[in-house]
């Protein structure tokens, strides 16, 4: 019993002389009578906290909120205490933030809170008519209120017309790919992400894709000049870097002649001389634009040059083809330089066609040349390369090796046109200009010598000779049948 009360008086009076102690001693952080809050952290700038004070009470709720499109880690933060370490038998408390997690547990934060970005744009994908963008949303549920909008961004040049959208889609989930299509190609739109009523998130200009051009409007030919016309194109599709324009031009003098220029013209340039030949030349011409997406619809124009539309014979060629023989497979071509094509070396080439089709021919007039081989004939080959500053009487078919080419000999019964061509390549332009000579392996063929040309005249002078008299005879008939047709009418 005396043990008792012993211990018991002891206890009395040591207790309060140590908690004396400890009170007038220096504060340590986390004693257990120290007021029961926390300092405002000091995390994001941008982070605002409801309510704002320097100090929070122990468990009292703060709200955290960011500016609009970031969202913070944790929305429901509170002060809390947790025991730091136990010395000397007595808890050593700090204090700590807790977070109110998505399960309503509340957890302790460990590392900063930030203000994060909500949508994260991901990937554009733009072609001629839409603009893609996949995106992710780095807060569940937080991009709900989001919409991405597509504009027209300003006003589009009168002669393009674009039309004005408005796409809208809401956002959903938690990731997607928003597309705005039906768009223009080469025209400015503005992509925005926005939070309702008036928050624009984002806002980009993007610009479709090119596209190739229109196909040019009208072409036409200024005949005083004879210069050919054509309307610019407006960069609406793209950028108009230049026009290509094909010239063909098939003329009847010696028997036809054919022209080609393939041209690359800037898009300042929307004219261009026809090559100047007789009349009776018939023109072809292709034009087309040009962008980096490629060449446009080409608008193609015939044109006659004016004056004499009445063709040369169709067969005066022949003057130029004499002493066909099938027997030796030779014809003898009579060639003169090609006088209209300046800047172009006095190389001539000759080429064999084994054809009179004008589409084949005009092919083997701008095709690259080949040379003969027998075991696979090509469409057009070249007999031999002339240096040719005068007239020259050439045999074809001689069977002559020059310069890696062979002039093979013709076959028996076939048709053949022998092309004499002159070309004139730039990087801007390329000119081919052929004269054709059309002729069949057929024996005693030989329209050209004077006989056949007499034999003609004689034939005609008949046959003309014959219509007069058949004319007369029937003028004649009708004189005296008309006052029997008077007589009928009464
Ligand atoms: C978007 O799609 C591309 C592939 O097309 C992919 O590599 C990228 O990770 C995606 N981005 C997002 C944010 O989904
Ligand atoms: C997009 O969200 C779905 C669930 O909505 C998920 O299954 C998918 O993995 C997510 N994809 C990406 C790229 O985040
Ligand atoms: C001109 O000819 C070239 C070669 O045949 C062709 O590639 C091009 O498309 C033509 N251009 C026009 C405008 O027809
Ligand atoms: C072509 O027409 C123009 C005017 O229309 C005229 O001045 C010119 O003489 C004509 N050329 C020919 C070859 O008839
Ligand atoms: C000429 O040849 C082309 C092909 O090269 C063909 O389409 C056309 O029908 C031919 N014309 C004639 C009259 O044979
Ligand atoms: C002729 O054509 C054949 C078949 O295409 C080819 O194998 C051969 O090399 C050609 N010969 C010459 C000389 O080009
Ligand atoms: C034509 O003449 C030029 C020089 O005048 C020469 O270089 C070339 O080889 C000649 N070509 C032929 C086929 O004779």
């Amino acid at each position: 019993m005396a043990l008792q009360l012993l211990a018991l008086s002891f206890f009395l009076v040591l207790v309060p002389l140590l908690g004396t102690q400890e009170d007038t001693g220096p504060k340590t952080q986390g004693a257990p009578r120290e007021p029961e809050t926390c300092r405002k952290p000091s995390w994001d700038p941008r982070l605002r906290l409801a309510p704002e004070q320097e100090e929070y009470k122990e468990n009292k709720e703060v709200t955290l909120s960011c500016p609009e499109g970031f969202e913070p880690s944790f929305t429901h933060i509170k002060c809390s205490r947790e025991v730091q370490s136990i010395s000397t038998a007595k808890p050593v408390y700090r204090e700590v933030w807790k977070g109110k997690g998505s399960g309503g547990a509340w957890t302790r934060i460990r590392s900063m809170v930030q203000c994060v970005e909500v949508f994260v744009p991901g990937t554009w994908e733009v072609s001629t008519t839409s603009i893609k963008l996949n995106w992710t949303c780095s807060l569940p549920d937080a991009c709900q209120r989001m919409q991405a909008t597509c504009r027209l961004a300003g006003p589009s040049s009168p002669s393009c017309e674009a039309e004005e959208v408005t796409a809208q889609v809401m956002l959903h989930g938690q990731n997607g790919t928003f597309t705005c299509d039906h768009l223009q190609p080469f025209t400015d739109y503005s992509v925005t992400i926005t939070v309702p009523p008036s928050t624009i998130l984002f806002k980009w200009v993007i610009r479709t894709k090119e596209t190739v051009p229109e196909k040019p409007e009208r072409l036409w030919l200024d005949a005083s000049t004879g210069t050919l016309q054509w309307q610019a194109l407006p960069s609406c599709k793209g950028e108009i870097l230049g026009f290509q324009l094909n010239v063909t031009a098939w003329g009847p003098q010696d028997g036809g002649f054919l022209q080609v220029e393939r041209l690359r013209l800037s898009s300042s340039v929307t004219e261009h001389p026809l090559p100047a030949h007789g009349p009776g030349t018939r023109y072809t011409v292709a034009v087309r634009g040009l962008t980096a997406a490629g060449a446009g619809a080409a608008l193609l124009g015939t044109f006659q040059s004016n004056g004499s539309d009445t063709a040369a014979p169709p067969d005066a060629s022949s003057r130029l083809v004499r002493d066909i023989s099938p027997s030796q497979g030779t014809a003898v071509l009579r060639l003169r330089p090609i006088p209209w094509v300046p800047g172009a070396a006095s190389e001539h080439q000759l080429l064999v066609a084994a054809t009179h089709n004008s589409t084949a021919l005009e092919d083997a007039c701008t095709g690259e040349p080949q040379p003969f081989n027998a075991s696979h004939p090509p469409d057009a080959y070249v007999a031999a390369v002339l240096n040719l500053s005068a007239q020259t009487d050439f045999v074809l078919g001689d069977g002559t090796r020059e310069h890696g080419f062979h002039n093979a000999p013709l076959r028996p019964g076939w048709d053949y046109t022998a092309l004499l061509r002159l070309e004139r390549r730039s990087q801007q332009e390329e000119t081919f200009a052929c004269v054709c000579y059309s002729f069949s392996m057929v024996a005693g063929q030989s329209p050209g010598s004077w006989t056949g040309i007499v034999i003609g005249v004689v034939v005609l002078i008949l046959l003309l000779l014959l219509c007069a008299g058949i004319v007369w005879f029937v003028v004649s008939r009708r004189r005296k049948d008309v006052p029997i047709k008077a007589k009928d009418n009464n």
